[in-house]
């Protein structure tokens, strides 16, 4: 079992079984779900029990070395089920590009083993699973460090969704960089902005700060604009679903609203992501997929409806932050300010992409 990077656990292996702890039912209830191969790691994605761009990732990865386990028991038509299980995967969600990143990478793996016998290729995928999870945990602690020098002493730092521990395999992006900075001994309070519709900043952000003791204020998502004309918000930090080569940022629906007003107010506005969150293959963000979801999520949650039955509702996921807003891009290996194509075609991973 990979070693827990907080004192939140996001997911976790137990044998042959992929335990996610169940993030609706959060924070009323702590409650984990198992999944045992590919179908049922792709509903638990699909169903937002584990949810947040690496966690899907390493999710997605994990669903594939399950699934290999599974079908070697058996060998037959192997390599026709283990095909049935990446389309299965990758038809969960559309928009956070580390799903399909990681099953890239466990395709790889799986090609690289020819003509192996299924046993020696689901081990070979399983210790491919277990990296994946393991360089997560390695990239959010390497980029927190990196973003943790931008924040100075008594930063007073918005941030939107959950970008935590709970949206990767531990230490999270965003809220790594907060940990790292806490780490370090600043003090630092966070603002989360509450996350309509699906609410991840009040019900997960504010969850798993307040786990680890890190201040925190929640405040509704229209109360942005007037906290930072009164001064007290310093800083912008979010994560990232996918980033074009261009720089552009596909993150959770209201990001860019943040990022307007925070340029408007002279607020620095920070986007942490792993590598594997930039996407070289689409080259700006009007072609990044954006997830619709139920309309029922807007409309009510958690069983209580508040608009008129049958009104007509749209719940776009995601929203696009044009570069030109983004002050810097924090990553493992450092902090690119002011991120254009030109600086994005420089990191590593390009070639490999
Ligand atoms: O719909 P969600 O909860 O999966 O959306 C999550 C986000 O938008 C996060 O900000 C993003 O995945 C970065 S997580 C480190």
């Amino acid at each position: 079992m990979t070693e827990a990077a907080t004192a939140v656990e996001t997911l976790r292996l137990a044998g042959d079984t992929l335990e996610l702890l169940d993030q609706r039912r959060l924070p009323l209830a702590v409650e984990w779900v198992r999944c045992n191969g590919a179908a049922d790691s792709a509903e638990a994605i699909r169903a937002m029990v584990v949810r947040g761009a690496p966690a899907i990732g390493v999710t997605a990865a994990y669903g594939i070395a399950l699934e290999a386990q599974r079908l070697a028991a058996s060998a037959e038509e192997f390599g026709s089920r283990l095909e049935a299980a990446f389309a299965v995967l990758a038809a969960s969600r559309p928009t956070a590009v580390n799903l399909f990143w990681a099953l890239d990478r466990m395709r790889r793996v799986w090609n690289e083993t020819g003509a192996a016998a299924p046993a020696a290729v689901a081990e070979r995928l399983l210790a491919a699973a277990k990296a994946v999870h393991a360089e997560d945990v390695a990239a959010n602690r390497a980029l927190g460090e990196h973003g943790a020098a931008l924040l100075p002493d008594g930063a007073r730092v918005l941030t939107h969704c959950n970008a935590g521990a709970l949206a990767t395999a531990g230490h999270g992006t965003a809220l790594g960089v907060v940990r790292s900075a806490v780490a370090a001994g600043k003090r630092i309070s966070v603002i989360a902005g509450e996350t309509r519709p699906f609410l991840q900043g009040a019900r997960l952000t504010a969850w798993e700060l307040q786990a680890e003791g890190i201040p925190v204020t929640l405040i509704t998502d229209s109360m942005s604009g007037h906290l930072m004309a009164r001064g007290e918000i310093d800083a912008v930090i979010v994560g990232a679903d996918r980033v074009a080569a261009n720089g552009d940022v596909a993150n959770k629906i209201g990001t860019y609203m943040v990022a307007v007003l925070a340029r408007n107010h002279g607020i620095p506005f920070y986007v942490a992501c792993p590598l594997a969150t930039i996407d070289h293959a689409v080259a700006e963000g009007s072609a990044i997929p954006i997830e619709e979801r139920a309309p029922e999520e807007v409309t009510g949650f958690g069983g209580t409806q508040w608009a008129p039955a049958g009104v007509a509702a749209r719940h776009p996921a995601f929203d696009i932050t044009p570069a030109a807003l983004v002050t810097a891009l924090v990553t493992e290996v450092g902090v690119v300010t002011h991120p254009d194509a030109r600086k994005l075609s420089a990191l590593p991973g390009k070639a490999s992409s």
